[in-house]
């Protein structure tokens, strides 16, 4: 069965498409894994996504992802040996017998896309979330923004920030705005894998490449099947996909999802999965995930309990999704029993779901709240894409999983393991190996 997408968006045509048609695509799009444009997240059974009304916010921290962006350079090479292959079988793409939802290869199939900058979809991603969150806690004003110094991080913190204060927001003070490097001397809890030697990227991507091998030759086998004497190969089909995803963050359109079953995009749904999991989560060796998500669990803890006396009402702070994953390998959110296995299957009910944790734009947004009567003494809640995301582990009322949230002291007992955890010290030294500066 093939995806329906009946004429829509891919043509100007998009605008007579049915309701029905448009959540189908919806359906395709947010399931991209962490390459899915922003999309509000499930909210569990059971649990309300307002606080009730004698409850008020006091305190807020924001981590947001970067939006939209074009292929990682190491992607883009997937869509552009694609490309170049199709166009030098051009007049036999022209004279083949194609179905009709691979016609548009008979006109060719280019691409222009970029790589690694912020797409218009990303700047229009921020700067929406930058209004909506102004709306949401009207009553507590930031002053000041953080980004990782990454061009697309700082690109999305901007936006972010027009939508937040207007267009005069470079008049705060210069100090407002302020980068913190991705690098491997600076010790952050926005990309802490970097001062961790032992860390690497490879523990996702050989996830990656072995499932892989499992999943993508019979979509191979049944393109070459559909699309005679171009001689697909899977990483040819592993470019198509990609387009599929990043024609989409770029363009709001793209052939080449629905050329792919329901299926064939579960699996290269996984695929994300297992390479986030990998790199930034549960299934890095040892306790690696834990550790490296400490550091941010740690600055939450430190400052929604005023441990330096200087805490701020509201932080807005710009990273990745990478962040966001190991944020939650450390508090024990999103975590499969047994592990994801990259030889697959590819679990439907499995918990870590990028598509729903770390889509672009992922906002984390962590409340501290207080109650007139609700609930006794200062509250913690985990709003992860607009939606509430329960906090089992240090839950103990019915209150707490009505509305997933902790009281602050039991969010602080239950995360002992991160708080007792520093960067350089031993343990931190023993999973990460010691760095040399
Ligand atoms: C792209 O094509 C080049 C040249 O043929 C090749 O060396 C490289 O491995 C290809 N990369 C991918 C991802 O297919
Ligand atoms: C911001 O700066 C501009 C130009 O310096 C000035 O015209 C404007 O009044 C300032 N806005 C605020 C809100 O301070
Ligand atoms: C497929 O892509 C990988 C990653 O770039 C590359 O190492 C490999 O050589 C490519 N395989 C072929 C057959 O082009
Ligand atoms: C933290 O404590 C200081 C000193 O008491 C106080 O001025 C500040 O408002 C507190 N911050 C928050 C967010 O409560
Ligand atoms: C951990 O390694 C750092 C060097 O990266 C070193 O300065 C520090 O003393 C080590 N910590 C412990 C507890 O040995
Ligand atoms: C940091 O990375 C640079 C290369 O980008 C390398 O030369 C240097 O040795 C690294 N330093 C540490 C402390 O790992």
């Amino acid at each position: 069965m093939r995806v329906v997408l009946a004429g829509l968006a891919f043509s100007v045509v998009a605008a007579s498409a049915s309701a029905a048609a448009v959540s189908d695509s919806a359906d395709v799009f947010n399931r991209l894994g962490n390459l899915s444009p922003y999309h509000k997240g499930p909210v569990p059974v059971g649990v309300r996504e307002r606080l009730p009304a004698d409850c008020t916010v006091e305190q807020v921290m924001l981590m947001g992802r970067h939006g939209s962006r074009f292929p990682l350079a190491s992607e883009l090479v997937f869509i552009t040996n694609l490309t170049t292959k199709l166009a030098s079988k051009a007049s036999a793409l022209q004279r083949a017998r194609l179905p009709s939802e691979l016609a548009f290869l008979k006109e060719g199939y280019t691409s222009t896309l970029g790589h690694d900058d912020l797409t218009a979809m990303g700047r229009r991603q921020l700067f929406d979330h930058g209004v909506d969150f102004r709306l949401k806690y009207p009553h507590l004003i930031a002053d000041s923004v953080l980004a990782g110094d990454q061009d697309r991080v700082i690109e999305s913190a901007q936006w972010f920030a027009q939508g937040y204060f207007g267009r005069t927001w470079t008049n705060i003070s210069s100090a407002a705005f302020s980068t913190i490097a991705e690098d491997n001397v600076t010790i952050s809890w926005i990309t802490p894998m970097d001062t961790c030697p032992k860390w690497q990227y490879a523990f996702g991507g050989n996830a990656v490449t072995t499932w892989g091998t499992v999943y993508l030759p019979a979509i191979t086998r049944r393109l070459n099947k559909l699309i005679p004497g171009v001689g697909f190969t899977d990483n040819d089909t592993h470019g198509a996909l990609y387009a599929c995803a990043y024609d989409y963050a770029a363009l709001g359109v793209s052939p080449w999802c629905n050329v792919f079953t329901k299926q064939e995009l579960a699996n290269f749904e996984y695929e994300l999965d297992l390479l986030m999991n990998g790199a930034f989560g549960y299934n890095l060796p040892g306790n690696m995930g834990a550790t490296l998500g400490a550091l941010f669990v740690n600055k939450l803890v430190e400052r929604f309990s005023n441990a330096t006396g200087d805490a701020k009402p509201v932080y807005l702070e710009f990273g990745h999704d990478t962040t966001i994953d190991m944020a939650l390998a450390a508090l024990g959110l999103a975590k499969d029993t047994p592990p994801l296995s990259a030889k697959g299957p590819a679990r439907p009910s499995r918990k870590f779901r990028t598509s729903q944790q770390v889509p672009f734009g992922a906002q984390m947004i962590w409340e501290k709240f207080t109650c007139s009567s609700s609930f006794k003494g200062p509250q913690i809640r985990l709003v992860l894409n607009d939606a509430p995301f329960p906090l089992r582990s240090c839950a103990r009322t019915s209150a707490d999983s009505r509305f997933g949230s902790c009281a602050f002291e039991s969010f602080v007992k239950a995360n002992s393991a991160s708080t007792s955890l520093k960067w350089g010290d031993a343990a931190w030294n023993a999973t990460c190996g010691a760095a040399a500066f």
